[in-house]
């Protein structure tokens, strides 16, 4: 009987621990890369999932984001089916937020390739900017993961 309780005791720890990290409201499995026109699911946990959360693309600095859109206010039920718009620029540093009440969260900084590149079609020779270099192999690099 006592081995019952203390075993009983344990189940029930795991249980809560399990039940707290599910709480916090944050995103889950997101990809380093998102292509324009190509819809893709984005996948979060929340505190309570039928009630709507916001889900806002912004881009920049990891300190001092801009907001882009936003894509849905009233997305339920732990995902939320997206399309990266076409008139998005290539960039490595964009970056979901994600909104339900009082609570707020942010994705890891992830790339949208295939959209329009304004610095390669203003180019008139044939050399590449350093700063294109850069983001090329950042694209690169996330792409082989
Ligand atoms: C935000 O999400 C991260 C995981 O991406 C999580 O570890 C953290 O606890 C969350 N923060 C809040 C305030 O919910």
């Amino acid at each position: 009987m006592r081995f019952f309780t203390t075993a009983l005791a344990g189940a029930s720890a795991l249980v809560s621990l399990v039940a707290a990290q599910s709480l916090t409201l944050q995103f889950r499995g997101l990809e380093g890369l998102y292509t324009v026109g190509v819809p893709t699911t984005i996948s979060y946990v929340a505190p309570d999932l039928e009630d709507p959360v916001t889900i806002t693309l912004r881009r920049g600095e990891s300190g001092n984001l801009d907001t882009i859109a936003t894509l849905t206010s009233s997305a339920t039920g732990g995902s939320y089916r997206w399309t990266p718009d076409e008139d998005l620029p290539v960039g490595a540093d964009y970056a979901l937020q994600i909104t339900q009440g009082d609570e707020i969260n942010y994705s890891g900084q992830f790339t949208i390739a295939g959209g329009p590149n304004p610095s390669t079609s203003t180019l008139s020779s044939g050399m590449t900017t350093s700063t294109e270099t850069e983001t090329a192999s950042i694209t690169q690099t996330r792409v082989r993961v």
